[in-house]
């Protein structure tokens, strides 16, 4: 064991977060209160970056009207996104993909304006910014778990009628839009799996040594 490890407690609490983590769309209502969430903001701010570039911002939606206008958005890619399931269309209807109404917060993630100024690590692998944004949107998604709340990942929206309503300058992108808030129970294994619409497959199908597909022993 190296002499720079976390306590055996201390990792237990790490892998604790990793394993129980859950993408949460059902929701109890109540309240984050404010330095939870300054909290899990600034676990968020302390994500990895390529170059240190930053490019994540955050917005936070408190005004009412505003998240029903986003949930309308909401709604309006999940029945295109439907359309475009053809024959499994019924059955994604049926899921829940989304709390945007019942979460006690909402946070818009943006991808920042201005980035073809940073070339560091990104002149071959551009879409190294959305990696950064989501490194943050997982530190605060851990996080929030360590907390006892639930956050759900919503991608499901046109991200230009997104960035109109938040009035976000030109060149900037939303990428995700964050329900985050206490919850009755966590599900004990991914929603579209208790759902029946995904398997999740096993690491060792996906771990290959040296060469694409070549399993180690
Ligand atoms: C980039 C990204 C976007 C996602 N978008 C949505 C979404 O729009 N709606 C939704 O219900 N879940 C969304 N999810 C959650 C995934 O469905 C979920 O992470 C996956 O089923 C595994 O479940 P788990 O996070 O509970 O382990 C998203 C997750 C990621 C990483």
């Amino acid at each position: 064991m190296s002499e720079h490890a976390f306590s055996p407690e201390e990792r237990a609490a790490v892998y604790r977060a990793i394993a129980e983590r859950r993408d949460m769309r059902h929701f109890s209502g109540g309240e984050v209160p404010a330095e939870v969430l300054a909290r899990l903001l600034e676990a968020a701010h302390h994500a990895p970056s390529v170059g240190l570039m930053q490019p994540w911002r955050f917005v936070r939606v408190s005004a009412p009207q505003l998240r029903e206008s986003i949930h309308a958005l909401v709604e309006a890619e999940r029945v295109r996104t439907a359309e475009a399931l053809g024959k499994r269309s019924d059955e994604f209807m049926r899921l829940k993909v989304e709390g945007i109404r019942d979460c006690a917060e909402l946070l818009a993630v943006a991808l920042m304006e201005g980035r073809d100024a940073h070339v560091f690590g990104r002149r071959t692998l551009p879409e190294m910014d959305m990696a950064s944004v989501a490194c943050a949107i997982q530190n605060l998604w851990l996080a929030a778990r360590a907390e006892g709340l639930g956050l759900g990942w919503v991608s499901l929206f046109d991200p230009e009628a997104l960035a109109a309503l938040l009035d976000m300058p030109v060149g900037s992108k939303p990428v995700a839009l964050l329900c985050l808030g206490p919850v009755e129970a966590f599900y004990e294994k991914p929603m579209l799996v208790q759902e029946g619409w995904a398997k999740p497959r096993p690491l060792s199908e996906l771990l290959f040594e040296n060469r694409w597909g070549i399993q180690g022993d």
